[in-house]
């Protein structure tokens, strides 16, 4: 069993992958959800996942964190995730429940510091929360298992020709974070889309139970960018770092060094990865794992039968 907290934007992947966790829960203890602005305002992503939790009727407590970039404008994906950032779902009852009073990273410290298991953290958004949770209370760094991410690309760019939207919403918090020396594995681009989930496999959830129909409807509106470019399937992001967590025998990685770039005109946010040799490098002392490629069929098996499980569950 793992703990982990996750902190992201929901956000139609973001949702998918707290779905999945939650449907691992015999594997993945969910200790709480943080929320950061990214794909929608902060207050549009924390009630989005109050949203989903009530609908499930799920007890995991949620905290809402910043609203805003640490130096930089706030960057809003609403092209691809609607004005709530999870357009789609706008038929799903909106939850009475309330956020924990707590900010996000006073509660990612509590809940780091008063568990005597480490903790890992899946981060699905810009890492702004993480970034001042590190500089703020650097003691939960020994208490933090490792950092998995779904952020920036090996050699791609969804925000920029080299840079991908997470890291290039907040680099400075990416920077502090990717300095930090906290163990990391980033999913990149490069492996979210090597694990695409086909439209006509996303098909066969509309007539599964409660919580398919529910990742059928997410899916529907997150896969129109998908059907406009005339792809034949969808790139789950945010899936991608919890089916690592599930299965890391599925991936092919890079141990490496990786830098933020945070000065660039035209790699605002690129994540430089350095896997020259000991020619040109120092051995690097903090390397990330850089996960590259991802077996489809084995996501995909994961994936639909937790959804079957899931339907058994929560109906
Ligand atoms: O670049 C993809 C990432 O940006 C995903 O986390 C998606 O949810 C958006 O936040
Ligand atoms: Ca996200």
């Amino acid at each position: 069993m793992r703990n982990i907290i996750m902190d992201g934007d929901p956000g139609h992947d973001d949702v998918i992958a707290f779905l999945v966790a939650l449907g691992n829960s015999d594997r993945l203890k969910i200790k709480g959800f943080t929320t950061v602005a990214g794909n929608a305002a902060v207050e549009n992503v924390t009630k989005n996942i109050l949203k989903i939790i009530d609908y499930l009727g799920v007890d995991i407590p949620v905290a809402q964190g910043y609203g805003s970039p640490l130096c930089r404008e706030f960057y809003s994906a609403a092209k691809f995730h609607g004005e709530t950032g999870l357009d789609g779902c706008l038929n799903y009852p909106e939850s009475e429940r309330q956020a924990d009073s707590r900010h996000a990273i006073i509660f990612l410290r509590d809940l780091i510091m008063e568990d005597p298991e480490k903790t890992t953290i899946v981060t699905m958004g810009p890492l702004t929360n993480i970034a001042v949770l590190l500089k703020t209370f650097p003691e939960v760094k020994e208490k933090i298992e490792e950092i998995v991410m779904m952020a920036g690309s090996y050699a791609s760019g969804n925000m920029l020709a080299k840079s991908e939207f997470n890291m290039f919403a907040d680099p400075d918090a990416a920077k502090i974070v990717f300095d930090s020396k906290v163990h990391l594995v980033l999913a990149t681009m490069e492996a979210c889309y090597s694990g695409g989930i086909l439209l006509s496999e996303q098909e066969t959830l509309k007539d599964g139970g409660k919580v398919s129909r529910l990742a059928y409807d997410i899916l529907k509106f997150y896969s129109r960018y998908a059907i406009n470019n005339g792809w034949d399937r969808t790139a789950v992001y945010d899936l991608t770092p919890v089916i690592y967590l599930l299965a890391p025998e599925l991936f092919e990685y890079k141990d490496m060094r990786v830098d933020i770039e945070t000065d660039g005109v035209y790699t605002r946010g690129m994540t430089v990865c350095d896997d020259r040799g000991p020619t040109y490098i120092e051995p690097c002392k903090d390397p990330k794992r850089v996960l590259l490629n991802v077996d489809r069929e084995g996501l995909t098996k994961i994936f639909f039968k937790t959804f079957r499980k899931m339907d058994e569950v929560y109906q």
